[in-house]
């Protein structure tokens, strides 16, 4: 059972905590404006807006609701386009897209006005650029983005919040409907229920596993990670950074800590998938789920990270045995992540190529933590994406580089070590000669040009 209130109504559900959203929300028939497209988190047409009871009182996120389980909203708020208004009238971005031309065939549009109506009600500073940022995750096929822009800018030019009151605010603009006030009560009178997970699967953000095995999940109940308070924690303590496994990319973007330990953390996240994916995904899944490209993964290599996983702590570079193996046995569970403040003056700097600048996965990435004084290079850790089975820790390059005077021959020396330490294969993001070419150039960038990009 799965107790949650849909726009304006106590909604009580009898099905699988894993199916998804998406397809529960298709099957009723008064609730026809979420599109289904890829179901692969890729093009926004889903978006739903979700409110979720916390410290602060309801937090809303917009997500991708073809990659989020049935189980995950319980006890929650789902907004879905119908829930934005009560009768006929529109809110101020549809009245804009509608008077700017922004939405010719119409099929992405209720997603896009989801995730700006997410970002009204989730971000701390709404304002034009955020709201853009939050169209990431959105893609049009017909109009193109120009008119979007416009119809965005008409709106947020004229935006302000009332401090406090942001609720109020934007129910007195028309972004939402008054029934939102009465929000927070109500998803306390839900009834508690719970189903027991039967079924040894664990889902995190579900970013990654419901693009494989959406089919599979449907009539599950797995093992939500995200319930779990004990693996939801960003905290510093005797010079070392510890990272709960269920911690969301977008509460390290939010991470006012992180943020002061690696300035150019919250802007490199930007280029990690989108606003929606990063509101659900996971620093667990992103380790576990072993891509060799994953971002996160290549970070805390050159941080020098260890997994927690059961008693042990482990390395991250150990970590990883070859292509999608992990030194963990099937059904244990990635707790935490830690890795050593870095020295002050260090410089964390992370680099991705990938086809499309948003929304993508990198072709190549990589990372170097290194500090340099006078033109001398300390101690250096370099990481990469891309070009090996696994996200790679660059050891012999980083040994190389460490203590070294930057200059030409350094770099090229360093670049043809960094060669025999990897193996890219040809495929969709490039072909091996490519990937090392990027490498290359990646690692030349890292150490003359600085800071995270
Ligand atoms: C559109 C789109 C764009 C993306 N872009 C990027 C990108 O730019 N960069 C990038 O790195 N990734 C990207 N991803 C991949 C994915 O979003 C990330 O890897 C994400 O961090 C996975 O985390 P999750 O919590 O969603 O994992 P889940 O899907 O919940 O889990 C992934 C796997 O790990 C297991 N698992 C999860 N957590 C744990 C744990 N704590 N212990 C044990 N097992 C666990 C699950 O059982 C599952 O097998 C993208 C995905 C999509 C859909
Ligand atoms: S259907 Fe494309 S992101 Fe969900
Ligand atoms: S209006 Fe047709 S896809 Fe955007």
């Amino acid at each position: 059972m799965i107790s949650f209130l849909c726009n304006n109504s106590e909604t009580t559900v009898d099905c699988a905590e894993g199916l998804p959203v998406l397809d529960w929300i298709r099957s009723q028939p008064h609730l026809p404006g979420t599109k289904e497209g890829c179901r692969e988190g890729d093009c926004g047409a889903c978006t739903v807006v979700v409110g979720r009871p916390g410290a602060h009182g309801v937090e809303y996120s917009a997500v991708c609701s073809c990659l989020l389980p049935m189980g995950e909203i319980n006890g929650c708020h789902l907004v879905t386009i119908e829930g934005l208004t009560t009768g006929d009238e529109l809110t101020p971005f549809q009245q804009s897209f509608y008077s700017e031309g922004a939405s010719q065939c119409g099929f992405c549009t209720p997603g896009m006005i989801m995730s700006l109506t997410g970002n009204l009600l989730g971000t701390e500073r709404p304002s034009s650029s955020t709201a853009m940022e939050s169209l990431d995750g959105n893609i049009c096929r017909c109009t193109g983005y120009v008119a979007v822009k416009r119809a965005v800018d008409n709106v947020m030019n004229r935006f302000s919040l009332k401090s406090g009151q942001r609720i109020e605010s934007l129910i007195e603009d028309g972004h939402i409907p008054p029934y939102f006030s009465t929000v927070e009560e109500r998803l306390k009178q839900l009834p508690s229920v719970t189903t027991p997970n039967t079924d040894s699967i664990a889902v995190a953000g579900g970013t990654d596993i419901y693009v494989r095995s959406s089919e599979k999940l449907s009539g599950k109940n797995p093992e939500f990670l995200t319930r779990r308070d004990d693996l939801k924690f960003i905290r510093k303590s005797n010079g070392t950074v510890e990272i709960g496994a269920a911690v969301t990319l977008k509460q390290l973007r939010e991470s006012q800590m992180l943020a002061e330990i690696l300035p150019g953390l919250k802007d490199f996240l930007l280029k990690v998938s989108s606003t929606q994916i990063r509101s659900r995904a996971t620093v667990g899944g992103n380790i576990v789920n072993a891509s060799p490209i994953a971002d996160m993964a290549v970070i805390l290599l050159a941080l020098d990270a260890a997994v927690a996983v059961s008693e042990r702590s482990i390395p991250l570079h150990r970590f990883y045995l070859g292509y999608k193996k992990l030194d963990m046995s099937s059904g244990e569970i990635l707790t935490a992540v830690s890795f050593p403040v870095p020295d002050s003056g260090s410089v964390l700097s992370s680099l991705k190529v990938s086809k499309r600048e948003f929304l993508d996965i990198a072709s190549v990435n990589s990372s170097m933590l290194f500090t340099v004084e006078k033109g001398v290079l300390g101690s250096v850790r370099l990481s990469a994406g891309g070009v090996a089975p696994v996200p790679l820790l660059l050891e012999k390059t980083g040994a190389f580089l460490s203590g070294k005077t930057i200059s030409e021959e350094t770099i090229n020396t360093a670049c043809a070590i960094a060669v025999d330490e990897i193996a890219p294969i040809s495929d969709i993001r490039g072909s091996s000669e490519y990937k090392t070419q990027l490498l290359k150039a990646q690692i030349r960038a890292h150490i003359t040009r600085g800071p995270n990009r």
